[in-house]
């Protein structure tokens, strides 16, 4: 099962490869992008928290010295790597086209599999923990905030409903609990689509490790490394922004009755005004490129 890297020129570009210098591919899935920055003669550390994706990883490190691959969140990049060591990072959000190919991985709302979700599957608690262990507001709650889910509290009582006759394992026992109560109307996408994102966020922590994973990207950067983000839904955009504009600003007094004080130097310059979206003729070739947004920025050397 192979994945076909979304934004793959314009992430190589916006990190300005040179020759030699080290780049750190923080979610390394199947290796596209290392594959791409190794052939222009870049040194590549990548990251994954899916055993199968290390796997690949270690079988691309065996056949090339350039590249070594650390089975870790990429939160966890400052400790695995020194202060000011790399001359950029490059994420790319989200699951891979094998995880959500592969029924028993449980992503899918598609293909009947346990209902489990974890990227790394050796840690933390799985998807039907969370469906049968939550309370109803709360699971009404995450998959609310999670999912962008209005029905989201109709889908809870459905689901606890269910839940109280026998557990949810499967990936498909529980989408036809959710479409009882949402039926699919024609042109529309599966009444599953946002309760299954939802979970997936919540089980792996997802927009908590960006938050973490951008901080330890920057401390790692050396002076004028690029940072660079692929984004795949608004929640996932909205941290990234937010991270980069507050980096790009200068740091001003906490409060209007301390005694003034020079404001801090920003930490980051943003690169372009817009973020870079896939051209039609990729969208058109994969789907799955439509909703990506890329946003890139430069470290200035400034400590935070
Ligand atoms: C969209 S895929 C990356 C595909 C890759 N660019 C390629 O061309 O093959 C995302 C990958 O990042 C990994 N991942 C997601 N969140 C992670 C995290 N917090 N820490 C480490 N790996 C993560 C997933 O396991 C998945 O393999």
């Amino acid at each position: 099962m192979s994945h076909v890297p979304v934004l793959l020129k314009e992430v190589t570009e916006a990190l300005a490869i040179r020759a030699g210098e080290t780049y750190v591919d923080a979610t390394f899935g199947r290796g596209g992008y290392t594959q791409a920055w190794l052939a222009l003669g870049a040194k590549v550390i990548g990251f994954d928290r899916d055993p199968q994706a290390v796997a690949e990883g270690q079988k691309l490190a065996a056949a090339n010295s350039n590249f070594r691959i650390i089975h870790a969140p990429f939160s966890q990049m400052d400790q695995h790597l020194a202060a000011a060591s790399v001359a950029g990072v490059a994420f790319d959000l989200g699951v891979s086209s094998p995880q959500l190919d592969e029924a028993a991985r449980g992503f899918s709302f598609r293909a009947d599999g346990p209902l489990d979700m974890r990227m790394d599957p050796t840690q933390g608690h799985s998807a039907a923990d969370l469906v049968n262990q939550l309370p109803e507001d709360e699971l009404a709650d995450l998959i609310y905030t999670y999912g962008e889910e209005r029905a989201s509290r109709r889908i809870a009582k459905a689901i606890v409903t269910a839940r109280t006759e026998q557990p949810i394992t499967r990936t498909l026992q529980l989408a036809q609990i959710i479409r009882a109560v949402m039926p699919k109307r024609p042109g529309e996408i599966d009444p599953a689509t946002r309760s299954f994102q939802a979970l997936r966020i919540a089980v792996n922590d997802e927009l908590g490790e960006i938050e973490r994973g951008l901080k330890a990207a920057e401390t790692i950067l050396c002076p004028h490394g690029r940072l660079v983000v692929v984004t795949f839904h608004s929640l996932e955009d909205r941290i990234v922004k937010t991270y980069l504009r507050e980096g790009a600003a200068r740091q001003g007094n906490p409060s209007r009755h301390a005694p003034m004080t020079p404001l801090a130097p920003a930490r980051l310059t943003l690169i372009g005004k817009q973020p870079v979206t896939p051209s039609k003729a990729e969208c058109a070739a994969n789907p799955r490129a439509r909703s990506a947004k890329l946003r890139v920025a430069e470290h200035t050397g400034e400590a935070s």
